[in-house]
């Protein structure tokens, strides 16, 4: 069949995480963060002829674009445009009690960064907008607008781990104060006079941390993570299986310490005993000719737990 894909997003550990989730027919699936749809087309296309995959995204563009690409596997496929964290509402409404495997693919999809209107890369002119959500109250610019000195080092530090936030900080409010910061290459110009000479290397352009912790901050992705895993685990059947891939290892610490929890019983006074196995002791990485064909892989990292 042909599977329609139109997008430049190559999805990661296709294999891994086919192979985790235990595709088979007959059965339902959560695709968490549908973006250009590419997880969900070989979950259809393993899950032939009856598996379901209800697809989820909170972003307009990537809900239209999957609708495209999933169109030819018609009512096995279900979309959705909402916040994961409303996973447990979504399917009480349309009446799935349970389902078989959920995937959490997070990060951005080449379809959003590749856009220089949505304002998530530095390598594009666009303005400072990075809410995947096109409903998200306030963009980037609003944020870097109106935090204080402090809140802004705040969010680089905690959101980019970055090690110059109290000088690109004091930076942001001494240029705000002439003009508003409104573009990505005035962000970025004004990280590289800020930091530009401290920088040991400049293999990593020195904006990624700070572009990447407004990018969190904007889409509260930390806080969508912690309450995904906390409730996720409940929808799945025995034997059902969660598979999440992150991107840096703020999230990866978020997933592995949930996952700790959630299998010592730990997470919730109310759950008794442990309720998932994890069957990831260690993150599955890409392997070398992934990382090579597909650079987007390098970061990714793969866990993956039972309901027991
Ligand atoms: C890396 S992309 C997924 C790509 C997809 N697996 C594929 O193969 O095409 C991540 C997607 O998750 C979506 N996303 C991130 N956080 C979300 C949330 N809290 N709720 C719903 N969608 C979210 C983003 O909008 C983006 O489209």
């Amino acid at each position: 069949m042909n599977d329609g894909r139109r997008t430049g997003h190559v999805p990661v550990l296709v294999e891994e995480v086919m192979g985790l989730l235990g595709c088979q027919p007959g059965r339902i699936y959560v695709d968490a963060t549908l973006g250009g749809g590419g997880h969900a087309l070989e979950i259809l296309k393993r899950t032939a002829p009856d598996g379901v995959v209800i697809g989820i995204d909170w972003d307009e563009e990537a809900i239209s674009e999957a609708k495209q690409v999933l169109r030819p596997y018609g009512e096995r496929v279900r979309i959705f445009r909402e916040n994961f964290i409303h996973l447990a509402d979504l399917l009480n409404q349309i009446k799935v009690d349970q389902v078989d495997g959920i995937l959490l693919d997070l990060g951005l999809s080449s379809l959003q960064l590749e856009k220089e209107e949505r304002g998530f890369s530095f390598r594009g002119e666009g303005p400072l907008d990075m809410r995947m959500d096109q409903r998200i109250e306030h963009t980037a610019a609003d944020w870097i607008d109106h935090l204080s000195r402090e809140e802004l080092e705040d969010v680089l530090s905690g959101y980019g781990q970055e090690r110059w936030a109290k000088r690109i900080a004091t930076a942001i409010v001494r240029v705000r104060e002439q003009s508003p910061i409104q573009t990505t290459q005035a962000l970025r110009k004004l990280v590289h006079r800020a930091v530009g000479g401290r920088c040991r290397s400049w293999r990593i352009d020195p904006a990624t941390r700070v572009f990447q912790a407004f990018r969190i901050k904007v889409n509260d992705e930390l806080e969508n993570l912690r309450k995904i895993l906390e409730t996720g685990w409940r929808l799945l059947r025995k034997g059902g299986r969660i598979c999440v891939i992150s991107f840096h290892s703020l999230e990866d610490r978020i997933v592995k310490e949930s996952f700790r929890r959630l299998e010592k019983g730990e997470m919730d006074a109310s759950i008794p005993g442990r309720v998932i196995r994890i069957l990831t002791p260690k993150p599955v990485r890409p392997s070398a000719d992934e990382r090579r064909r597909n650079p987007r892989s390098r970061s990714a990292r793969l866990r993956c737990a039972e309901r027991i």
